[in-house]
């Protein structure tokens, strides 16, 4: 199994209209031996260029790319052993004439070891792989085009695998299923994978580690938890989480949080009074309560996943997004009293964005 670390890398595009785009920006990285790192970010914060440049298909303006501790410059195409299942299910176009050149040379020793993996990962993920195998694309479906791709990718026995949000084109059920095989595939033939995906319970459920990109950097890396609970910045924190969380303006006034409409919460006694500071909740850290915040709900939206209803109160001009039990009695017009779990409140530097509590 292989790491790779990437140092201070920097690349730049031209676009259309001539101006210079800095699609990565200084970003170092390492992704450890056997690691599952999934890369997450908004369309266009370049997690695509990233993967390019791990695979070798494109080059750093400067910066390196160690494939183990050797320069991957220095390794020969053959010796890299890289797949790549992209959205649309093929293997990378320079997979076939990488295959005539020679790199599956060195694996060929172990070929015969190919038919019996094929049909382990056929018991794994229950479906006939040696037929579907045999198959010209155009005779497969969406969801087989990108299970065969990931098949192929783990019988030739890599050592580094590029997922470019592979299951984005199949619907909600089938992608549900791809990532649980996937997932099953990986515990059995452990590999060292970045994954881009747009699906965070996709990242959730396939990646050891997770990394937030936005303009070309990494805002935060780690697990599930720590984005979860102890996101960085707002940034961060906008991003990550579904419901997405709430923010609520105040400042802070004799050693506690003062919003709009609410407040009172002690908070950072050694802050200057009038200083700035958003605070923000995730939906599930409300509750209904005597002497609560009064507000009117808006909207009742189950959310089944979670077992909860989302109710949308307004109060005072700000809404509030609650994820309370499917039996809470919230009719649309009706008056709530909210309160907020406080220990789980997140306080963000309203200029510079960063968590500070
Ligand atoms: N070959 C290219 N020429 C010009 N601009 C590019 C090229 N490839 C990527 N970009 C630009 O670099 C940025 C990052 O793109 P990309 O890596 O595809 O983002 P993502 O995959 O996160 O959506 C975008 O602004 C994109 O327009
Ligand atoms: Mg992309």
């Amino acid at each position: 199994m292989t790491t790779i670390t990437l140092q201070n890398i920097t690349r730049r595009f031209t676009d259309d209209s001539g101006q210079s785009v800095q699609a990565i920006d200084d970003l170092s990285l390492r992704v450890r031996e056997g690691e599952v790192l999934a890369l997450m970010g908004p369309s266009g914060c370049g997690k695509t260029t990233l993967l390019r440049l791990v695979a070798g298909l494109d080059q750093p303006d400067s910066g390196e790319i160690l494939y183990d501790q050797t320069p991957m410059a220095e390794r020969p195409m053959e010796e890299r052993g890289i797949g790549m299942v992209f959205q649309h299910g093929a293997l990378m176009p320079h997979w076939e004439s990488e295959r005539t050149i020679g790199f599956f040379l060195r694996l060929r020793q172990r070929e015969h070891e190919v038919p019996e993996r094929v049909r382990r990962i056929s018991q794994i993920t229950g479906i006939g792989m040696e037929a579907l195998m045999t198959r010209r694309p155009n005779q497969l479906s969406g969801g087989e085009r990108q299970r065969v791709a990931v098949a192929r990718a783990l019988a030739r026995d890599l050592k580094l695998l590029l997922f470019d949000e592979p299951f984005s084109n199949l619907d909600a059920h089938l992608r549900g299923q791809a990532r649980l095989e996937l997932r099953r595939l990986l515990n059995e033939f452990p590999i060292t994978a970045l994954y881009v995906t747009h699906d965070q319970d996709e990242a959730v459920t396939l990646a050891d580690r997770l990394v937030i990109m936005n303009h070309g950097r990494i805002e935060q890396a780690g697990s599930y938890r720590q984005l979860y609970d102890s996101p960085v910045n707002l940034f961060v924190a906008k991003f990550f989480g579904h419901p997405a969380m709430n923010f609520f303006e105040g400042e802070v006034r004799d050693g506690a949080w003062h919003g709009e409409n609410f407040g009172g919460y002690p908070f950072r006694r050694d802050l200057p009074d009038g200083t700035p500071v958003t605070m923000g909740v995730r939906p599930q850290y409300f509750h209904l309560c005597d002497g609560g915040v009064a507000g009117v709900v808006d909207s009742v939206v189950p959310y089944l996943s979670e077992r909860r209803n989302l109710v949308t109160v307004w109060l005072g001009g700000e809404r509030w997004a609650m994820a309370l039990p499917m039996g809470a009695d919230t009719p649309r017009g009706a008056t709530v009293y909210c309160c907020i779990e406080r220990e789980f409140a997140h306080f963000f530097d309203a200029e510079t964005g960063l968590r500070i509590g």
